[in-house]
């Protein structure tokens, strides 16, 4: 087979998001995502912003609908065609006060790439409309970081604490799994495990209905992962209450990676807008910086993921091992320690790069979801981290490797890192997106 051009990998992209495209914002991909997710649609802008920038300015002002009065941006705003009803009944956004009327949501959220998306965008706009698009998006942003930091760091450390695996945004990642594992599954499941009658939950799961049930994770974890999501409803969202009992809470590397970037782009929007962001938010901002190195472990030379409540690393290697370098405030050691892992080829150094996880890892699979496959978004932060650490000719070979696969594969949701095989997902919103902003970069 004929590989693609540039052209013709471009037009496929535009394709997939002219499919996913709901007038002001964009599903993940039709059938199996059928609503609006927060770190996705971050994603499809930085993409659009190429096409269409008036465009992908709805695609962010849109899920600022589903903010919530104390600034949460949440994973999910649920389409409200009545044949999504059990998707709203699940989550009950409702039941926390601060929730919008108008529009149902989940009540967690996903990491924080709203201010990479709005600076992205500002960097298409000659300096006025810049400081307005900035100054139209400024109050939510600074709510939502201030909400990061008032609900989800109790204890003023610097670190988000994330209350369930899907405000990571890799949902079944070994650092989540085998917390789950440890602390959060009920003896009602360990029961279902034993008496064999797992199969059951399939007629309740919409991933499995469209995709081969090796793709995700196993109908124990998925059953865990919805116990643990009633016990956050149970107490209404609320933070606090949650916190001061749960066993199920981490110090999540990636999403505290992904904070540290947003906190420097928010930092040069306050200043392109002229308004001083608050103290308290600038103090606070200043803490996950330094935060950062407490999930350093010297003898592994890595980083971890922590818990929140035994305080101890999570000794696994994932994607989220190399995220610091999207974070951009570690040495330039560190980071060159990074991208040897990125290379070795026991750990990163697959035939189509990143794994996300490595492939020497007990968890590696690699057709299952987060353990295993490799994603665009990861690659795209990487990719990102590495041009900023002047890690060029890195960057060369995996933007092209990325390109390759997806030329040769389609714009599927993963891929197997090591033939390069497409999984879940046909025609992936973010594949397309970040397709597009590789090619023009
Ligand atoms: C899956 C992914 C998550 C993504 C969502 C919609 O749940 O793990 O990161 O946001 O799908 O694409």
């Amino acid at each position: 087979m004929a590989t693609k051009t540039a052209t013709d990998l471009l037009n496929d992209a535009k394709r997939v998001l002219k499919l996913n495209d709901r007038k002001s914002w964009t599903v993940p991909a039709a059938g199996l995502y059928p609503h609006q997710w927060l770190w996705d649609s971050c994603f499809i802008a930085i993409g659009l912003r190429h096409l269409n920038i008036e465009r992908a300015k709805t695609e962010l002002t849109s899920l600022l609908r589903g903010q919530w009065q104390n600034g949460m941006l949440p994973n999910m705003i649920f389409d409200n065609d009545p044949a999504y009803r059990r998707d709203r009944q699940l989550w009950r956004s409702w039941l926390n006060p601060y929730a919008p009327d108008d529009v149902a949501t989940s009540g967690i959220t996903q990491p924080p790439m709203l201010a990479e998306a709005v600076v992205r965008i500002g960097e298409k706009l000659k300096l006025s409309e810049r400081r307005s698009w900035y100054n139209s998006m400024y109050p939510s942003l600074v709510a939502y970081h201030e909400w990061i930091y008032g609900e989800r760091d109790p204890h003023d450390e610097g670190l988000a604490v994330l209350l369930h695996p899907y405000e990571s945004g890799l949902d079944n990642t070994p650092p989540w799994i085998s917390e789950l594992r440890k602390h959060s599954t009920p003896w009602w499941i360990n029961l279902i495990e034993r008496l064999r009658l797992d199969g059951l939950v399939n007629l309740f799961r919409r991933d499995t209905r469209h995709l081969p049930p090796g793709q995700r994770m196993s109908n124990i974890e998925a059953m865990a992962y919805w116990a643990a999501l009633r016990r956050l409803r149970r107490k209404a969202y609320n933070s606090e209450a949650i916190l001061s009992r749960s066993l199920f809470a981490v110090e999540d590397l990636g999403f505290n990676c992904i904070l540290i970037r947003a906190n420097t782009h928010l930092k040069q929007i306050a200043k392109t807008v002229a308004k001083p962001l608050p103290e308290t938010l600038t103090t606070a901002m200043a803490r996950t910086q330094t935060a950062l190195e407490q999930l350093w472990d010297e003898d592994a030379g890595q980083y971890y993921y922590r818990s929140f409540v035994s305080r101890k690393l999570i000794q696994q290697t994932t994607i989220g091992t190399l995220l610091p370098l999207y974070a951009g405030t570690v040495s330039k050691e560190r980071a060159a320690q990074l991208v040897s892992l990125l290379k070795h080829r026991n750990f990163f150094g697959a035939s189509w790069p990143v794994p996300t996880v490595p492939l020497n890892s007990p968890y590696f699979d690699p057709y299952k979801y987060w353990q295993g496959p490799t994603w665009l978004n990861t690659n795209w932060l990487i990719v990102d981290g590495l041009r900023r650490y002047g890690f060029d000719k890195e960057v060369q070979l995996l933007s092209k490797r990325t390109l390759q696969l997806v030329a040769n594969q389609g714009m599927g949701e993963y891929f197997n890192p090591l033939n390069g095989d497409p999984a879940g997902a046909a025609d992936f919103s973010w594949t397309a997106a970040l397709t597009i902003d590789l090619l023009k970069s």
